[in-house]
């Protein structure tokens, strides 16, 4: 069985051709960094308009990649939401006129579906249940997966996601967009605990995050700096940001996971690519004796193959799409 994974949540155009459940033959992706980093963030009108120019293109490689052509494929596995409206419509829509006019089935899927999956694209697959935290640029989430369709959600973000925080910090520092890299590089040079910037709890028991007071805190430390003429210590403060976002990550998914007796960890999402919450959690699940699965940077970020994955299991347990469908901006899961 073959499908076709086509994702445009956000500001990347992918496309990806998936054999069967993991046997990828092409992933690829249409990064428009470029066009925002100029603002600072992503313009959503921008990102649509960008979508609509790449979408034929990225498919039509995505197809010639993989060797094979329309008529060999057998799903079409898209994006339904969350994500930007104006974005989603784009590849929702050129996913349903494709089926439309090949008779090729499409379903739509849930985006956090594919972070959830994306590790059983790595050799090394994890077996179920098992806690994931998927931490992007537009969601913190920690969930726990009973099967390649079942997933409850524990715990998320009350305000900014960790990769939103990542990268309005990173603008507030003069970083360019997307921030969390540019933070994470810095952060190498500096001194994790020279600043203690808060961690919030929340309640003991709590498995949600709240990234937003962290946000403010660097802004007031760099304001403070500023009036007193004293140069930012740059490397320091990506470094102690860091920290404190990756501490509240690791421990509260640390909590869910003997919370619910669960030994493995999964990860995913574009901040999961941070190569400090990466090193943070192994150690941690080590110290618990839990095993931590974690896809390598590329099926972290945005991509077509975890979409086409998802879809693959989905069209397994449900009708295909209806052409009276529409897109959704919240996750569903
Ligand atoms: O999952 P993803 O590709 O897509 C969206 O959420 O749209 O995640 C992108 C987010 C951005 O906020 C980006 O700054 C963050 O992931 N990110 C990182 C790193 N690489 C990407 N955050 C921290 N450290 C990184 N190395």
């Amino acid at each position: 069985m073959l499908t076709l994974g086509i994702e445009t949540s956000c500001d990347d155009t992918a496309a990806a051709v998936l054999r069967d459940s993991d046997t990828l033959l092409s992933s690829v992706l249409s990064s428009q960094d470029q066009i925002h980093t100029r603002f600072g963030g992503v313009v959503p009108e921008l990102a649509s308009r960008t979508h609509l120019e790449s979408i034929v293109p990225i498919v039509h490689e995505a197809l010639d990649l993989a060797g094979v052509t329309l008529k060999d494929i057998d799903l079409i596995a898209v994006t339904q939401g969350p994500g930007l409206i104006g974005s989603l419509l784009v590849g929702f829509c050129y996913a349903k006129a494709l089926s439309y006019v090949t008779r090729i089935p499409f379903v739509g899927v849930d985006h956090m579906a594919g972070h959830l999956l994306a590790v059983f694209l790595e050799d090394d697959k994890p077996e179920f249940p098992y806690i994931a935290l998927i931490v992007s640029g537009g969601t913190s989430s920690i969930y726990l997966a009973q099967s390649h369709t079942s997933f409850s959600l524990l715990g998320r973000t009350r305000d900014d996601a960790a990769g939103e925080a990542f990268d309005k910090v990173a603008k507030l520092l003069g970083l360019s967009y997307p921030g969390g890299p540019r933070v994470s590089a810095e952060a190498r040079a500096g001194n994790s605990s020279a600043i203690k910037f808060p961690r919030a709890w929340l309640t003991e028991e709590s498995l949600d995050f709240s990234f937003s007071g962290l946000k403010t805190a660097v802004l007031n430390h760099c304001n403070q700096s500023r009036q007193m003429d004293i140069p930012l210590p740059l490397a320091d403060i990506c470094a102690s940001f860091q920290e404190a976002i990756v501490d509240v990550l690791v421990e509260k998914t640390m909590l869910a996971a003997r919370r619910h007796t669960i030994q493995t960890v999964v990860l995913g999402g574009g901040v999961s690519a941070n190569p400090r919450l990466r090193e943070s959690m192994f150690s941690r699940c080590q110290q618990e004796g839990k095993t931590l699965f974690v896809p390598r940077p590329s099926f972290c970020t945005d991509n077509g193959a975890m979409i086409a994955m998802a879809g693959f299991y989905y069209s397994r347990e449900s009708a295909p799409g209806s052409y009276d469908q529409d897109v959704y901006s919240r996750s569903q899961l």
